[in-house]
């Protein structure tokens, strides 16, 4: 069994980011994230200042918009049309969840598909699934370079994605099946999970539950990525995956943390600069 190590794969990458960086700069070009948080939700205070981490150590710009959690819609898709506007910044995220008076859909389709580095808005999600990228959706973008990394070819291989987000399992399944993976997505209502999950040469889990991918899940040899960022009872990080079962059959496995997060947070900085390259 080999342990996919994300950290250090982000850490051999980011070295190329930040060439890119440079050579960015030497053109006048300063790569710029803009950071839009919306209320005080924990998790995404935490998320959002990795991302301003991430930007400071490779170099980019990041401009960050705090506003309050009683801010409307108007408001927000004020700032929107601001930063769309704004030449400086080649990259905006709106951190996710949204207050409930705010249509998350619309923010999304409300910011320029050319400065959507989440790869969220409806256009840039058309162009990925033709195979015709402008950004491709960071975590999933992760979890193909991880493969990649580890010379792991979804091609011809029974691929198995748990969960069916717009931010990570229907993306997920797209790219694996664009990489020639015969893809099943499995959700809350598929009847024997299990049963789907042990045809998996690749199981991804991408769904927020502890312990839900167990030994028996697993065929002697899979590939397993976890995706999920959960706690246990404990208080301990981990993915959906029962970790220390399910390893010993594994051929790959990713850990929680130091799996595919840290690919997440670069796969973000590589959307900005392709952004930012644009410019020139
Ligand atoms: N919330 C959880 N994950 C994400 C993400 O990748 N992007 C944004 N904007 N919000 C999120």
């Amino acid at each position: 069994m080999t342990l996919i190590d994300g950290k250090m794969v982000a850490s051999e990458l980011r070295k190329e980011i930040r060439a890119e960086v440079a050579a960015l700069n030497r053109e006048n070009i300063r790569p710029c994230l803009a950071v839009v948080l919306v209320g005080d939700n924990p998790a995404s205070r935490v998320y959002v200042s990795n991302k301003e981490k991430d930007c400071a150590e490779c170099g980019l710009v990041s401009k960050e918009h705090k506003l309050s959690a009683e801010t409307g819609e108007q408001e927000l898709l004020a700032l929107i049309a601001a930063l769309n506007a704004d030449e400086s910044v080649h990259g905006i995220i709106v951190q996710l969840p949204l207050p409930k008076q705010i249509d998350e859909q619309r923010v999304i389709a409300a910011i320029s598909p050319d400065k959507d580095v989440d790869c969220f808005h409806p256009y840039n999600v058309g162009c990925m699934m033709q195979g015709n990228d402008r950004f491709l959706p960071c975590t999933p973008a992760g979890v193909m370079a991880l493969l990649d990394y580890y010379h792991i070819d979804p091609a011809g291989k029974h691929c198995v994605v748990l969960g069916r987000s717009n931010i990570v399992g229907k993306p997920q399944a797209m790219l694996l099946l664009r990489r020639n993976g015969t893809v099943t997505i499995c959700h809350s209502k598929t009847p024997d999970l299990a049963a789907e999950c042990r045809k998996a040469d690749i199981l991804v889990s991408a769904v927020g539950k502890v312990n839900l991918v167990t030994a028996d899940m697993v065929k002697q040899g899979a590939v397993v990525i976890d995706v999920a960022m959960n706690r246990n009872e404990a208080g301990k990080l981990c993915g959906d995956v029962a970790f220390d079962a399910v390893a010993p059959q594994c051929s790959y496995i990713t850990p929680v943390p130091g799996g595919v997060g840290p690919m997440t947070r670069l796969m973000l900085l590589r959307n900005t600069l392709t952004a930012a390259a644009r410019k020139k």
